[in-house]
């Protein structure tokens, strides 16, 4: 299968980036051609121009080749550090320009002639790896874990994506290495579990 990771975390050596080496680490061996983009690391533009919301923009050709490399994924893994209870701006950019109306979803209306959403990306799985520092408890109870719903129902269930699973790991402020190496075991796990 062709499968996208995609990578936003600003500092190479992180757990974040970790976990994005442990997801292709195991999809390679299982024999899948796997494309990892780092968006710090490549200094992705998240900037959305004003000529972007015109109907028929032609996108730069650095927002085409991540577009296409979205439409062509048969999974998508996405790895980022909880930050004010969101992605990093850099990737919540990525997904405003990225995701493109008509391509990984349009607007249409039922048999009731009710708009609905229709997703259009043909991914059959993706997979989101967060961190953060708030113990669970306290992420639950105090924010409700805001970024289970937007992965699942906003973005993914939205475009189309039948199986959406995420696992954040905390805190990782007061993690060991030996929790951190547990961790990336489960990382294989889940990967191998959710894109077979
Ligand atoms: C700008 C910023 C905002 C953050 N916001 C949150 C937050 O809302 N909740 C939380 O639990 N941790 C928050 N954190 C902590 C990060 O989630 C934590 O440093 C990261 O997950 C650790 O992973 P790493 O070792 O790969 O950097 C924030 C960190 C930064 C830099």
């Amino acid at each position: 299968m062709n499968i996208l990771i995609v990578l936003a975390h600003p500092k190479p050596g992180s757990f974040n980036h970790a976990i994005a080496d442990t997801v292709r680490n195991t999809l390679e061996a299982a024999g899948h051609q796997v494309t990892l983009r780092d968006l710090h690391g490549e200094g992705f533009d998240p900037l959305f121009t004003p000529d972007e919301l015109a109907r028929g923009h032609v996108p730069t050709p650095e927002v085409r080749e991540h577009a296409d490399l979205v439409l062509n994924a048969d999974a998508i893994v996405v790895v980022h550090p909880n930050w004010w209870a969101q992605a990093p701006a850099i990737l919540k950019g990525w997904l405003d320009r990225v995701l493109r109306a008509g391509e990984a979803y349009r607007f249409g209306t039922n048999e009731q002639g009710e708009g609905v959403i229709i997703g259009l990306l043909k991914a059959k799985a993706a997979l989101v790896f967060t961190t953060s520092n708030t113990p669970r408890e306290a992420e639950l109870r105090l924010y409700g874990d805001p970024l289970d719903n937007f992965w699942k129902a906003c973005v993914w269930g939205f475009c189309g994506v039948p199986k959406v699973e995420r696992r954040n790991f905390e805190s990782v402020i007061a993690s060991t290495p030996e929790q951190r190496a547990e961790w990336l075991q489960e990382v294989a796990r889940l990967t191998q579990a959710v894109i077979a």
